[in-house]
C-alpha cells in the first residue's frame, strides 16, 4: 500500500447512454443519464484507492455546485481533497455519449477554470507521499513541480501520463520513473506500432519505464532491459462502457509495480483491470 499524490485535472462527467451513436442533426433519446466525477488523474485514483493505496487528489476545484459534488465524490471515495485549490469559475465538464452497442465513449469537453500551478503544488507537504502521478499537461507549470520534486526531494518517485499531444509535453519525460503513454500520442508521431515508438524512446530514456497501451490490441512495455514485453486485452464477456479504460490500465499498471510484479506480470494485471473495467458501468468493484 502506497501514499499517491496525483496531481491532474477533475471534471464533471454527464454520461448519456444511447443504444446507438448518433448521426449528426439527428435526435435521439438517451436510455439513461449519470453525473460522475471524472478526469484522467482522479479516475486513476479512484481505482488505485480501491486497490488498497491511500490517495490523495490535487487540483483546482471550482467554486460552484458541480466543484462541491466533485470534492464530496471523491471525498466519498476515501481520497483526500484537502490540498486542491478552491477557484471561481465553472467546473469544466465533459458531455460524454457512450454507445450501448460498441461501448464507445465520444467526449465533448468544455473548460475555462485554470490549472493547478506551480505555487499551489509547492505548499504541498509532498514528504507524507510515497508516489506521485502527473497528468502530462500545463506543462510549464508541471516543469516546474518536477524540477522542484527532483532538486528537493530526488529519491521520491513520479509518473506522468502522456496522453494527448501538446507543445513541449516532451520537456515531461525526463527524471520519470514510469512514463504511462497513449495511443493517441504515439499515432500523432506517425507510429503504426507501439513497438517501434517504445523502441525509439529508449535510448533518450533507458531507465525510465515506458508503457502504452493499444486499445483492444492490449498493451506494450519497454524498462531498463531493453525488451519490449506484450500483455493481451482482456475482453469482457460484454463491453459495456470504455470510458476511463486508460485510466484504469494506468491505475491497475502502477498497483502493479507498487506490489513490485514484474514488468510482464504488470501489464497483464492492468489490461485484465481495464478489461473488466469495460465490462461494467463506471469504476466500481474494481478492488
Ligand atoms: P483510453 O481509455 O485512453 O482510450 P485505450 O483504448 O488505449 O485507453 O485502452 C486502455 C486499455 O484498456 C487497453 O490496453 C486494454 O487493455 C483495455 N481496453 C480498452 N478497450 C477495450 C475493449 N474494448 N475491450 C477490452 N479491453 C479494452
Ligand atoms: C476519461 C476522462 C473523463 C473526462 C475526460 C477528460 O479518460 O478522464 O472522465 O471527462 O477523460 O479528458
Amino acid at each position: 500500500m502506497a501514499k499517491i499524490l496525483g496531481i491532474g485535472t477533475a471534471t464533471l462527467d454527464i454520461i448519456n447512454t444511447v443504444e446507438y451513436y448518433p448521426t449528426e442533426d439527428e435526435e435521439r433519446r438517451a436510455l439513461s443519464q449519470r453525473r460522475s466525477v471524472g478526469g484522467n488523474c482522479p479516475n486513476t485514483l479512484t481505482v488505485l484507492q480501491q486497490l488498497g493505496h491511500k490517495c490523495a487528489f490535487a487540483g483546482i476545484v471550482a467554486d460552484d455546485p458541480d466543484g462541491q459534488f466533485i470534492a464530496q465524490q471523491l471525498k466519498l471515495e476515501g481520497i483526500k481533497v484537502n490540498n486542491c485549490r478552491v477557484a471561481k469559475g465553472k467546473t469544466p465538464t465533459s458531455y460524454i455519449t457512450l454507445s450501448r452497442a460498441t461501448g464507445t465513449r465520444t467526449i465533448v469537453h468544455y473548460r475555462t477554470l485554470p490549472e493547478f500551478s506551480f505555487a499551489d503544488f509547492a505548499k504541498i507537504k509532498l514528504s507524507a507521499f510515497d508516489w506521485l502521478h502527473f497528468e502530462g499537461r500545463n506543462i510549464t507549470e508541471t516543469l516546474r513541480m518536477l524540477t522542484f520534486v527532483r532538486e528537493k526531494l530526488p529519491s521520491l518517485p513520479w509518473s506522468v501520463e502522456i496522453e494527448k499531444p501538446r507543445a513541449n509535453i516532451e520537456n515531461l519525460f525526463e527524471g520519470a520513473t514510469i512514463l504511462l503513454f497513449s495511443r493517441h500520442y504515439a499515432a500523432y508521431h506517425g507510429y503504426a506500432e507501439a513497438q517501434t515508438f517504445l523502441q525509439e524512446l529508449h535510448s533518450s530514456l533507458p531507465h525510465t519505464e515506458k508503457v502504452c497501451a493499444w486499445g483492444k490490441e492490449g498493451a506494450y512495455a519497454l524498462g531498463d532491459g531493453g525488451e519490449i514485453k506484450h500483455a493481451p486485452a482482456f475482453f469482457p464477456p460484454q463491453v459495456v462502457d470504455t470510458l476511463g479504460a486508460g485510466d484504469t490500465f494506468n491505475a491497475g499498471f502502477l498497483d502493479a509495480r507498487l506490489r513490485n510484479h514484474s514488468l510482464s506480470e504488470s501489464l497483464a494485471l492492468a489490461c485484465q483491470l481495464a478489461g473488466r473495467k469495460c465490462g461494467q458501468q463506471g469504476f466500481k468493484d474494481l478492488g
